[in-house]
């Protein structure tokens, strides 16, 4: 039987809450399909930082560095400095484990669900690859004359060749596997100069594949397309700044983000799955936040760890609740975060039952 080990961090704001019933929902899909996770809690987030003052200590990111999969409810609090936590935490582990490239994959289970006319599950059905360790990310910034009058504020896009072309190499694999064999690069090399190591990098890459096809948009007649005609993408990739940017977008696209999960993946290695949404402080210990996006990255994390049954029939759960129109309302607080779990578990079983 395989055996995974799992770091579990809730995080902070309704990152606990979402969690708990994603692991319901891995035990449920472990039980059934014959495979066991040895889990390990973190408490790492805003409270354990007020309460201890560490943020992620040296030897809890260690063990984590062992494992095969983490899983992250949420980051993020008003009570401390912008930015603060999710640097120690988000940025620590996609950093420091090199989890280059972040797949946000965008699917809309049901035409309800869109807040576009006419468009349904045909129409939207894409994979973000964001690169996940370079562009404004790299923390490469700074500021002169600091409150004064002429003060001066930078910030480093920065782009390697080998980061460019890891991410584009990923987005060209992923397409082989999908029926209409397409990726988009999305940039903004007209202004952003730099980014004509994009343009280059991808035409390299693009070369070795000819059997897929190939378009390109910069990022801001890409949010166009997307809302206009989604049913142009296939598989896109793009800088980590505007991937972060044109995946809320498609989070919307797909029912919001409610719904839309994502990995933090470093083929081979350890990766970090997490629902794309914020902690959303205010709901916190409301039993309202919906645990949908956080299934969806236990689906991904299932499927990265090579359980491929177990991670269709979860998303296939998913899928049949919300086409239902039993998960009617995700993520406007009409089912409480553990109606919601009990609601996948049960679909989950059914559907196993089937298979
Ligand atoms: C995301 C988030 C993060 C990002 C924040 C929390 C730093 O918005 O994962 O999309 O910008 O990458
Ligand atoms: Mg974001």
């Amino acid at each position: 039987m395989s055996e995974y080990d799992i770091a579990i961090i809730g995080g902070d704001g309704i990152g606990p809450e979402v969690t708990a019933q994603a692991v319901r929902v891995l035990d449920t899909a472990s039980e059934i399909f014959g495979f066991s996770t040895r889990k390990t809690e973190y408490p790492f987030g805003t409270d354990h930082y007020l309460a201890t003052d560490e943020i992620f200590p040296d030897a809890a990111f260690e063990e984590v560095k062992g494992m095969d999969a983490i899983f992250l409810g949420a980051i993020g609090d008003p009570r401390v400095p912008v930015g603060m936590i999710e640097f120690g935490v988000i940025a620590k582990l996609r950093f420091e484990l090199d989890l280059y490239i972040n797949l946000r994959p965008i699917k809309l289970y049901d035409a309800s669900l869109c807040p576009l006319k006419d468009k349904g599950p045909e129409d939207i059905d894409m994979l973000i690859v964001r690169e996940n360790t370079e562009c404004a990310y790299t923390g490469m910034h700074g500021f002169a004359h600091k409150g004064q009058a002429l003060e001066v504020a930078t910030q480093t896009m920065v782009y390697t060749r080998a980061g460019v072309e890891r991410a584009v190499r990923y987005a060209f694999e992923l397409a082989q596997d999908r029926p209409r064999n397409q990726v988009t690069l999305i940039d903004k090399a007209n202004a952003v100069r730099a980014q004509d190591i994009w343009t280059r990098v991808f035409a390299e890459v693009a070369a070795e594949y000819p059997e897929t096809k190939t378009d390109h948009a910069y990022v801001d007649a890409a949010c166009m397309w997307m809302v206009k005609n989604p049913e142009w993408f296939d598989v896109a990739v793009t800088p980590n700044l505007f991937g972060d940017i044109v995946t809320d977008l498609g989070a919307m696209l797909q029912g919001g983000m409610g719904i839309a999960a994502s990995g933090n993946i470093h083929p081979g290695r350890v990766s970090l799955f997490e629902p794309i949404h914020g902690s959303a402080p205010k709901y916190r210990g409301k039993n309202v936040a919906s645990p949908v996006a956080a299934v969806m990255a236990v689906s991904m994390m299932l499927d990265f760890l090579g359980e491929k049954k177990a991670a269709e029939v979860v998303e296939g759960s998913i899928r049949a609740l919300l086409s239902s129109g039993e998960l009617k309302g995700v993520g406007t607080g009409m089912h409480s975060t553990d109606a919601v779990g009990d609601m996948v578990v049960r679909e989950l079983r059914t559907a196993a039952a089937k298979v």
